[in-house]
């Protein structure tokens, strides 16, 4: 057993309840490290010995982030769509057929060294933990190389055969559904531990959504899903019922689906990277906090609706835009993001749980909102 122990830490994110609400901060503080797991944290006068010290000196610390969900297997650009979406032209979801031919084309060595390359960048940006959907490959050979590549990369697997209906099934949606719970699920199932749907316009509907995670579930997978952000959807209110772990995007919400949020276990998870790039309005985050959903920050890193793989970006737009306190949108980009991901293990700061953690180069994480575009991790353990 080896032994690290960190200290000079100036400012401690420890998202621990035990310490205190959200980010739970202690000042002067130290953390130990034994194989990988925290063994001890407290103030940095009282740390115990250890085999090596790293020296924060005056840094902020914070749990590593937790990108709930990331869409990074994948082939080919679609920065003209971007281009487009910023002189007025509206986001669809059928721009993500267009990514579909090009990673059905893409050799498992191509798909595997982007999914790699964006993995890197998320790490570099002070990412720890990231959840990766299939959903570029909509055939049942597609879509289970997909999913052996994110699995590569992440234990936090998602099966989302069901992102649109593709060109091949324009006619026959039902048809989709069918393979999509049937033959495409046996393949895929044991790869995953997540099934995903995307609810909205032009994508499935809701009986359809329902069928989808059901069988999911049924398999053993959790589910979550993907709603409210074309239009009101919903959706929302079905993951809630079907006890999914999240429900992504929730831009357009409806008063019932706020009460629906607040009052089950589902993870409210915005994405406000979609909303810059695609210039939709941003979602009533503040709203859902205060009515006690649980809110979750994540990229959606994809080549579509939101190509950033950065969680400070995210967290500095979620402050900017969506009316978040720092401290609120930290929490929501670690803690909240394990919450989505049914994980007691990450985003917390604790005796026991995986030492996961990032050196800012900034006295305090409200640098990453006050200073947005500026690379600020300076060490990702
Ligand atoms: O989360 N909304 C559905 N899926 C992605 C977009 C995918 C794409 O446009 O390629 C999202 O925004
Ligand atoms: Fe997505």
């Amino acid at each position: 057993m080896t032994s690290t122990l960190i200290e000079g830490i100036g400012l401690l994110v420890t998202n621990d309840p035990e310490i205190g609400p959200l980010t739970a901060e202690l000042n002067n503080a130290a953390v130990v490290v034994e194989d990988g797991l925290i063994s001890w944290v407290g103030e940095s006068s009282a740390a115990p010995d250890a085999d090596s010290r790293i020296d924060a000196e005056g840094r902020c610390v914070i749990p590593g982030f937790v990108d709930s969900h990331s869409h990074l297997v994948f082939a080919g650009d679609r920065s003209d769509e971007f281009e487009a979406h910023m002189t007025g032209q509206k986001y669809a979801a059928g721009g993500i057929r267009r990514t579909v031919g090009l990673t059905r084309a893409a050799s498992d060595a191509d798909l595997a060294a982007n999914t790699a390359h964006l993995v890197a960048e998320m790490r570099a940006q002070g990412t720890t933990t990231v959840e990766i959907k299939s959903g570029y490959g909509l055939s049942t050979i597609d879509e289970s190389r997909s999913l052996a590549i994110a699995g590569q990369f992440t234990d936090e697997t998602t099966y989302l055969g069901a992102h649109v209906v593709p060109e091949e099934f324009s006619d026959d949606p039902a048809g989709y559904v069918e393979l999509v719970t049937g033959e495409m699920l046996d393949a895929c199932a044991p790869r995953a531990r997540w099934i995903d749907v995307f609810c909205d316009d032009g994508a499935f509907d809701i009986d359809q959504a329902r069928t989808i995670l059901e069988a999911g579930q049924a398999r053993g997978l959790g589910a979550r899903m993907h709603a409210g952000q074309l239009g009101p959807s919903e959706g929302v209110k079905l993951a809630v019922e079907l006890g999914a772990a999240s429900v992504d995007h929730c831009t357009f919400l409806g008063d019932d689906d706020v009460d629906a949020l607040a009052s089950g276990s589902t993870v409210a998870t915005v994405l406000p990277g979609v909303e810059f790039s695609t210039r939709q309005p941003y979602p009533d985050a503040r709203r859902l906090i205060d009515a006690g959903a649980t809110l979750a920050i994540a990229s959606d890193c994809n080549p579509g609706s939101c190509f950033t793989s950065s969680m400070p970006f995210c967290i500095a737009l979620a402050v900017r835009e969506m009316h978040l306190s720092p401290a609120e949108a930290v929490w929501a980009a670690t803690a909240g993001g394990a919450k989505a991901l049914w994980r007691d293990d990450v985003g917390v700061v604790a005796v026991g749980k995986k030492a996961d953690l990032v050196i800012l180069d900034a006295p305090s994480y409200v640098h990453l909102a006050y200073r947005p575009g500026v690379p600020l991790i300076h060490r990702v353990i």
